[in-house]
């Protein structure tokens, strides 16, 4: 049952009206809903014979009753299954009257209609409108609807659905009744309702055009004052989005409601977002300051699709990346305006290098545009986010952005109101700037990270320097043979003095500016620049120009002068970085020839001058002396070897503590020099300095002397802000000591009656890189705070302990494993897509040693064979394995 983007035909019907009635009660729900249906124009018509009949979407729920134009259907002229109500041979064009019943308290898969805490609300991307009533449930229907909400008024006072609200009223029997309209035709996957006893926060925005949104943020009482902050950031994104792409919000009002239990980050319904509530709610002591900076992303996020995912859709969902991949680099943008753009792009380097570069090396590797799925639900990846994001930053970046701007607004021109494809897009850039996109629609196409290798000649007679480029595209599970892409890549020459030349391709008459973008094509291709001086180190690929492994052969002197000289502040960030990979995986080599491993005083040095530089943006420096994690040195240490994480663990402690012991006076000098000076602020220099000065603790910690550990605890215990809390504890959850422990208990008593603060504390946890963390794990599970069936917790323990504290996870007793494949085998009775989430952490098995290798490959052979395997996890570990 594999589903295969060669196969879309267009709809065999279209829905021009949808009007729906929920009669909402605790024990059942009644739907109602009257369809009004024609025949697709552009579908094949077929004759007589073979004219197609009317399919409609539908599970998990008992029909009622079914009328065509007001009287009820013979039973032989329709056909219900576990999967759908078809009409073999209806008319042209008619109305159909369904009524369903649905239990949406008994609904433990957040998906279609379900309660979460004391309220009702509802999840449909991608396919979970066929669980509330028979529909079309594909992005290509596109309907306007109206909406009538009946429940009972105590309980359910607030009652909300998607457009504007139009009419009201109450019952006799203590219920009321809300209707909503929405006047923009919408896929049924953007539908939403909510029902519940919720406080509103309210506000209002002035468009550019003079109109007055209103603004309103629903949560449950007891979270009212942790709202101001996501509102502020839905006016931030607001205004920025008029600003940069002259969009501007079309509805009266604006609604975001926060939710406890949800499988994912959230969902931009038109004109009423769901979302989870970690991304809602904060206040400086509950949340920390990258929880202030995810509410803004996300926020942004939801907002950016109403142009980008809600007025232009999706034809099919393999153009998921069409709305995710665009909706996030808008949301990059966005970030990179209101905070720094360097460190805004470090931060999603190293996403994308964590978890993309080794999704696309793995069995679930996927072109940004997949080809072929079982379940979509496991295609929300980052491949099609991440890298469908860098995918159009490669676009804006070829294209400037000016002509990227031209071709946004050709795009809506174009396309507004419609359901589209990835082509549709980059046709409007390439009309839009006359470039031709061509081969760069193999990026779409084709899965794997390439790798370009660079060599450099210097001709000191002429003057001249060459590159000369040359890409290769591994093999991935879905093709062997890649074709060359076009890749972007940006380039400057830096001069033996620091500083950068000026650059001019041969050919040209005058020298342009100091980073030029080159663009590949060829499998091999070279370029020379002319009246170079003297020999220059080369900065490539600035700014992480291309989702692509680069090699550029460069000495470790070269890379250190880069990193004490690029301008370029990603490039000089990822000298850094290269340096003190090749050292940690030096030492890891060392450790496991059975040698000590030694320091090397050059690389010591060089991150002293780093770490004092005041110059530079503190934030900048907080990542410039941050090594890479055991995540990302596990995917290196993959790409000559086979994965060892305890040599990894124990060379990157090794480094930790040598540079801790080296520098000590500087970490102290850099911590006391960037505390806060007064009340506590989320601008961008406040988190910048909180984030060095708990960077300079983490080495300091790392010596886990008495000394060091009282200051922790001191720290833990004087902090007056999330952010600070969380840094001391961390550090000192991985010290096996008593204070640890009264700090993790004082933690827990200070919170226990916040389930998101409660989050930390299991992650805290799942994530101390102690030898008993796999049994701590485990009975942290039957904690009484701990739900399996809240995605936040899950994630927070399980998904957090097997992805960020792999060590521990990797235990060679196979303790973790054992643990995840439970948790597997136990979601995917009620949530399967959540256990499937959690199945794919056993993707890179094969990357292992032996024993571990044969270790999670047992767990996943332990899984498939599971009875009544979703679809979900069967297309997980059944990839894995093959
Ligand atoms: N469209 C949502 C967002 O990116 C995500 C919805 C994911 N849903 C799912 N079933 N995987 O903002
Ligand atoms: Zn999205």
């Amino acid at each position: 049952n594999m589903i295969h983007l060669k196969d879309y035909r267009p709809p065999a019907f279209l829905v021009d009206f949808v009007d729906l009635v929920f009669e909402l009660k605790e024990t059942d729900t009644r739907v109602k809903s009257t369809l009004t249906l024609r025949r697709n124009p552009a579908a094949a018509p077929g004759d007589a014979a073979t004219r197609p009949p009317l399919v409609l979407d539908g599970r998990d729920m008992a029909l009622v009753s079914v009328l065509m134009d007001g009287r009820p259907l013979a039973t032989e002229d329709f056909q219900v299954d576990e999967r759908s109500l078809t009409l073999p041979d209806p008319p042209d064009a008619l109305t159909l009257e369904i009524t369903t019943r649905i239990q949406p308290q008994e609904n433990r898969s957040l998906e279609g209609l379900y309660r979460s805490d004391g309220m009702f609300c509802t999840q449909c991307e991608a396919e979970g409108f066929r669980k509330i009533t028979y529909f079309p449930d594909r992005p290509d229907v596109m309907a306007a609807y109206t909406v009538t909400l009946i429940a009972d008024r105590s309980k359910y006072p607030v009652l909300l659905s998607n457009g504007n609200r139009v009419d009201a009223g109450e019952l006799s029997d203590g219920r009321h009744w809300v209707k909503w309209e929405d006047p923009f035709k919408k896929p049924c996957y953007l539908f939403a309702l909510v029902a519940g006893d919720l406080f509103c926060l309210k506000d209002t925005f002035r468009t550019k055009s003079g109109r007055d949104v209103r603004l309103r943020i629903y949560v449950e009482h007891e979270n009212r004052d942790k709202c101001d902050y996501a509102m502020q950031a839905l006016k931030k994104a607001m205004a920025w989005d008029e600003k940069t792409f002259g969009l501007e919000y079309d509805l009266d009002d604006y609604m975001i409601v926060a939710v406890n239990d949800f499988n994912m980050g959230a969902m931009e319904n038109k004109g009423l977002n769901i979302f989870n509530s970690k991304f809602v709610l904060a206040r400086q002591d509950t949340a920390t300051d990258t929880d202030f900076w995810n509410i803004d992303r996300v926020i942004a996020h939801e907002y950016f699709h109403n142009w980008t995912g809600n007025r232009v859709t999706l034809r099919n969902w393999f153009q998921l990346s069409l709305k995710e991949g665009l909706t996030v680099f808008r949301d990059q943008e966005f970030t990179a305006d209101i905070t720094s753009r360097p460190v805004k792009r470090i931060s999603d380097v190293r996403t994308l290098r964590s978890f993309q570069f080794p999704e696309d090396a793995g069995p679930m590797a996927h072109p940004v545009r997949p080809s072929a799925y079982i379940k979509m639900d496991n295609f929300y990846t980052v491949t099609v986010y991440e890298k469908g994001a860098e995918v159009i930053r490669m676009i804006h970046r070829i294209l400037g952005p000016e002509d990227f701007r031209k071709g946004m607004d050709l795009y809506f021109e174009r396309h507004d109101g419609q359901a589209v494809t990835i082509e549709d897009f980059v046709g409007a850039m390439a009309d839009a700037s006359g470039r031709d996109l061509g081969q760069f629609m193999l990026w779409y196409a084709q899965a794997g990270t390439p790798v370009v290798t660079a060599a450099r000649a210097y001709d000191p007679v002429r003057k001249t320097y060459t590159l000369t480029f040359s890409q290769f595209c591994p093999p991935t599970p879905d093709a062997a043979e890649k074709a060359p892409m076009h890749i972007p890549v940006a380039v400057g020459l830096i001069a033996p003095d620091g500083g950068d030349f000026p650059l001019q391709l041969s050919g040209e008459k005058t020298p342009g500016p100091t980073t030029r973008v080159l663009e590949l094509r060829k499998a091999d291709e070279s370029f020379t620049f002319v009246n170079v001086p003297a020999p220059p180190v080369p900065s490539i690929l600035r700014g992480f120009s291309a989702p692509v492994k680069l090699r550029a052969g460069c000495s470790d002197a070269e890379v250190r002068f880069r990193f004490a000289h690029d301008s370029d502040p990603f490039n000089r960030w990822d000298a850094g970085q290269t340096l003190f990979a090749k050292v940690i995986l030096e030492r890891a080599a060392e450790i496991r020839a059975g040698r000590p491993p030694v320091m090397d005083d050059a690389l010591v040095a060089a991150f002293r001058q780093t770490l004092l530089d005041e110059t530079e943006d503190r934030a900048f420096i907080a990542h410039a002396v941050t090594l890479p994690g055991e995540p990302e040195l596990a995917t290196l240490m993959s790409e000559s070897d086979l994965i060892d994480p305890d040599a990894v663990h124990q060379a990157r402690r090794f480094v930790i503590q040598t540079l801790a012991q080296t520098l000590r006076d500087d970490f102290e000098t850099v911590f006391e020099r960037n505390r806060d000076t007064g009340p506590y602020r989320v601008d961008p220099v406040s988190v910048g300095r909180r984030s060095l000065k708990n960077a300079a603790l983490a080495y300091l910690g790392g010596l886990e002397t008495p000394e060091a550990i009282q200051r922790l605890f001191s720290e833990f215990e004087a902090a007056d802000n999330m952010t600070d809390t969380m840094a001391a504890l961390t550090i000192l959850s991985h010290i096996p000591c008593d204070e640890r422990i009264q700090a993790i208990d004082r933690f827990y008593e200070r919170w226990r009656h916040d389930v998101l603060v409660l989050d930390k504390w299991f992650s805290i946890q799942a994530a101390a890189q102690l030898s008993d963390t796999p049994a701590t794990v485990r009975k942290l599970l039957d904690h009484p705070a701990f739900s399996i069936r809240n995605p936040n917790k899950v994630r927070a323990l399980v998904g957090v302990f097997c992805s960020l504290n792999p060590w521990c996870f990797h235990s060679p007793t196979g303790e973790g494993y054992a643990l995840l494949a439970d948790q597997v085998a136990a979601l995917d009775g009620f949530n399967p897509m959540i256990a499937a989430r959690m199945a794919g952490m056993f993707n890179h098995w094969k990357k292992y040693e032996p024993v571990r290798r044969n270790l999670m490959k047992a767990q996943l052979e332990r899984i498939k064979a599971l009875p009544n395997l979703s679809g979900n996890v069967y297309e997980i570990v059944s990839k894995a394995l093959a």
